[in-house]
């Protein structure tokens, strides 16, 4: 699944984009994210309190990313005004290097923070996911309608601690 964003461009030059929304401070880039093993995503956030997030794992070229998977499908979406969500166990998607956004539940990706590019390792036993719902801003082209990949395995992601206590 090949889309193409220019906000994704940012990752050429930058370790980390921050969004106006929210910054991530994990994974950074010297993560490693083992297949069968936990990762965890985590971030701050400015005035979103009381609405639900998602986290995206892409891989490729940042000018023109492949989707992975939703690490927040299946309902796992995550409140935006927490800070950690823990991953487990994670998928065996084929070694390289990958990356995360972090944003609004259906908003426009434009608004996402995106991590750089950190290693992932594994043997690629599990296919990348395809992308059901596409936020679609403007800047996003529809991915191309590829035959549906094998069902990615669950990812739980459980909230470890609200912002603010
Ligand atoms: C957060 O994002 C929304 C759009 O989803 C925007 O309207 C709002 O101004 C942003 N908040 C901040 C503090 O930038
Ligand atoms: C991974 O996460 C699971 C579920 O939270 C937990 O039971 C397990 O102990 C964790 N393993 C490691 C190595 O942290
Ligand atoms: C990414 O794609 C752009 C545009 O096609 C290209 O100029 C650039 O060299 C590519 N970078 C890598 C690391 O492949
Ligand atoms: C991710 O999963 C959530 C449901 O948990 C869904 O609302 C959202 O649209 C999905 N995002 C993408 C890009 O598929
Ligand atoms: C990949 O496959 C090899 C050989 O079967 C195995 O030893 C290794 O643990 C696997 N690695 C992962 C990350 O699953």
């Amino acid at each position: 699944m090949k889309f193409s964003a220019l906000s994704i461009a940012a990752l050429a030059t930058a370790a980390t984009t921050v969004s106006a929304n929210f910054t991530l401070s994990e994974p950074w880039s010297t993560s490693v994210w083992t297949s069968g093993g936990n990762a965890s995503v985590a971030w701050t956030s400015v005035d979103e309190a009381g609405k639900k997030c998602e986290i995206h794992l892409l891989t490729g070229n940042a000018t023109a990313a492949t989707f992975v998977s939703n690490l927040t499908a299946h309902g796992n979406l995550v409140p935006c005004d927490f800070t950690r969500a823990n991953l487990h166990p994670l998928p065996d998607y084929i070694s390289g290097d990958y990356f995360v956004r972090f944003g609004e539940n259906g908003g426009d990706t434009a608004n996402y923070a995106y991590s750089g590019y950190f290693k992932y390792v594994g043997n690629g036993t599990a296919s990348y996911e395809t992308l059901t719902a596409t936020p679609a801003p403007a800047a996003v082209a529809a991915p191309a309608a590829d035959a549906p990949a094998a069902a990615a395995s669950v990812v739980q992601a459980a909230v470890a601690q609200p912002a603010s206590i």
